[in-house]
């Protein structure tokens, strides 16, 4: 992997920061949801909770069920506030966005293009189908948060971000100048730069293993399926553009770990599941990139405070604590009834918190 060589004489041994938030996270439903919200619920202020379950999430109806699921998972005591995002479809409604303000337990719309992604099927296949929908969410400022590859066969896998962004997002982003757009999980040079250039209402997140790992690290010495995700993992000079892009201080960019549980069996097999498993380990994940890139000074800001800005939100109340320590990744953890293998499983990770 392409963290841990370096030395740490002049980095600090421990860092507090205010709670972070996960701006992109899957948790899934029924007995995997129970088994893997605790994790973020412990780290964590609030989490962007993607919709792509089976069936998707695409009335403000289903999210209510669904948010009301993950209370009853975290119990009483738990000040963990679950943010809840519709899956947009060639036929959600305008109306459905006025629904969606006015229930008050929407954050954003999530376009995914048919067949991009994990239960994506169900996706956009033609954004001019959604145009009057976008309109609606520029006026009432619900942000659009985009799963940016486009599908098409005769396009490369690793070059299907870029693709996205020259055939889609640029147009959205013309089309509707004053609509929040959250590009997530970045994996490119080419994504930093769009970022960079565009106007103040289009932010993106990153991975934490996007920021640690290159397509080196799923290809060479055998297949590894737990490090394949979407978007694929890149080679070495996107993922050093986007350390820069992260590390720089630049508010348009925050957390969202992506974290993607998918059961052992779906991962090890013919055709398996794309999606790391790593909310068990979120920030210290980050905490680990970041002080590969010496820039623990800026965790902070990424973690915890770029995300509720660009949301229009307040900032976690509470800090949390971290210290440099290695601790061993268990080879797997319970996922319902089956098991889920997490991100670096049996090996080590430098950073723990402690409280
Ligand atoms: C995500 C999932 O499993 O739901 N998988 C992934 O590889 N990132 C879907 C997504 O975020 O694209
Ligand atoms: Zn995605
Ligand atoms: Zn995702």
């Amino acid at each position: 992997m392409s963290n841990s060589q370096k030395s740490s004489s002049h980095s600090p041994s421990s860092i507090s920061i205010i709670r972070p938030d996960d701006w992109h996270l899957h948790i899934r439903d029924g007995a995997g949801l129970k088994s893997v919200i605790p994790f973020t619920a412990r780290q964590c202020g609030r989490a962007i909770i993607m919709p792509n379950l089976t069936p998707p999430v695409t009335t403000t109806r289903r999210a209510q069920t669904y948010q009301q699921t993950i209370f009853d998972a975290l119990g009483k005591n738990s000040d963990f506030q679950p943010l809840m995002t519709l899956y947009l479809t060639d036929s959600t409604p305008a109306e459905e966005i006025k629904t969606a303000i006015n229930s008050g337990i929407i954050s954003a719309v999530k376009l995914y293009p048919a067949g991009a992604t994990t239960n994506s099927d169900a996706g956009v296949t033609d954004i001019k189908k959604c145009y009057q929908t976008l309109e609606m969410m520029q006026k009432l400022g619900l942000p659009l948060l985009v799963h940016g590859e486009v599908t098409h066969q005769d396009i490369d896998i690793f070059d299907r971000e870029k693709s996205f962004i020259d055939q889609r997002l640029e147009l959205i982003v013309r089309d509707f100048p004053e609509l929040k757009v959250v590009f997530e999980h970045i994996t490119t040079s080419d994504a930093v730069d769009f970022v960079i250039e565009s106007s103040s209402y289009v932010a993106a997140t990153i991975t934490a293993h996007h920021l640690l790992m290159n397509r080196n690290d799923m290809l060479v010495g055998g297949i590894k399926p737990h490090h394949y995700c979407l978007p694929v993992l890149k080679r070495e000079t996107h993922r050093e553009a986007l350390m820069k892009a992260t590390a720089s201080g630049n508010n348009k960019f925050f957390m969202g770990t992506d974290s993607a549980p998918h059961s052992k069996h779906n991962k090890e097999t013919a055709c398996g599941c794309a999606g790391m498993f790593t909310a068990f380990a979120a920030i210290e994940l980050y905490a680990e990139a970041f002080d590969n890139a010496d820039a623990l000074d800026k965790l902070e800001q990424f973690s915890s405070l770029n995300g509720p800005l660009f949301y229009g939100l307040a900032v976690n109340s509470d800090k949390i604590t971290l210290q440099r320590e290695k601790w061993t990744v268990p080879e797997s953890y319970k996922f319902g009834d089956d098991v889920v293998i997490p991100l670096r499983a049996g090996q080590t990770i430098n950073w723990k918190i402690v409280s």
